[in-house]
């Protein structure tokens, strides 16, 4: 899931995203909007992931579980929500989780029965993964670094792929990562992520009052980037409208079965950067798109 808390009041952060460049590894710089493609938004956020991931799994871990499948900041469990099918059905399948992380998800899926390979850009966000196995006393998930946008599998190898806030909304080239996962997925499979909603883009980051007026164009794809005193990009998160995003789905060869907008349960109080009670009161943080593979 997104990390980022908006501080910088010099950019108007959208949902999700982050004006904060004095973290953990020292970056100082700027949050500015600007065009930024595929090499460059891939290795700054491998490094941003690498340098981020333990105190992402610090903060975020418990929330997460080690062995649940969370959607989203508003807590949508699979295995209430079965986007994925239902859980028997899971037994003996084949499921590449894209941007796993700490691998939370496909944990989960292993307890069902299901054979999943959980990928990540971050090498320090998979040394997690093996970290939790051990800790749990657990066989490893499977576990591949590479970059959502070029698979490094033969097409038809997954039964299903799955993804809760990994790559899709990191990656320049979102068109080519939907025809990459539909290359590797058999006819008839699910593809489910879940992404910041669009909405959201439109929106300061911030989970108080100041968050609930649109100042940002929803319609200006220009990517968020934070980069450095060189101008050298440290961290990119890419826009898309819900219309550009049916599209590249359509066009990849899925089709559209469900569009879920998770709704901000009663009695969680938690936060998640920008993700709020109050601002879950009134606008969607979240888009989970289930599709299926023509
Ligand atoms: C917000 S985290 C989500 C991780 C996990 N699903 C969770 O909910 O904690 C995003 C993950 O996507 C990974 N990621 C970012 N860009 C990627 C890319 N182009 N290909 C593969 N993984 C990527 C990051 O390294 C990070 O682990």
């Amino acid at each position: 899931m997104s990390t980022h808390q908006a501080s910088n009041p010099a950019v108007e952060s959208p949902d999700g995203l982050s004006g904060r460049l004095d973290g953990d590894d020292g970056d100082d710089g700027e949050a500015v909007r600007r065009q930024a493609g595929t090499a460059e938004s891939s290795r700054a956020n491998r490094h941003w992931w690498d340098s981020n991931a333990d105190e992402y799994q610090d903060e975020h871990g418990s929330f997460l579980g080690d062995a649940r499948f969370t959607w989203c900041p508003e807590g949508l469990d699979e295995s209430e929500a079965r986007l994925l099918g239902d859980p028997d059905a899971l037994r003996g399948r084949t499921v590449l989780e894209i941007g796993a992380g700490a691998a939370q998800c496909s944990r989960w899926l292993t307890a069902q029965g299901a054979k999943p390979v959980a990928l990540d850009l971050s090498h320090r966000q998979l040394q997690h993964s093996l970290r939790i196995d051990q800790q749990l006393g657990l066989a490893p998930v499977p576990l591949v670094q590479a970059d959502a946008a070029v698979l490094p599998f033969a097409d038809a190898a997954f039964d299903l792929a799955c993804s809760a806030y990994g790559a899709v909304p990191f990656a320049a080239d979102t068109a080519r990562l939907m025809r990459e996962v539909r290359r590797v997925l058999r006819p008839g499979g699910r593809w489910v992520f879940s992404v910041t909603h669009p909405i959201r883009w439109a929106f300061p980051d911030e989970p108080g009052p100041e968050g609930l007026t649109a100042l940002s164009s929803y319609f200006d794809r220009t990517p968020y980037v934070e980069q450095d005193e060189q101008g050298r990009a440290v961290y990119v998160e890419h826009h898309r409208t819900l219309g550009d995003r049916v599209r590249e789905l359509t066009s990849a060869g899925f089709r559209l079965v469900d569009l879920v907008e998770p709704e901000w349960p009663e009695g969680l109080t938690q936060e998640w950067g920008g993700w709020s009670p109050l601002r879950g009161r009134h606008l969607p943080g979240t888009a989970v798109f289930v599709t299926v593979a023509d």
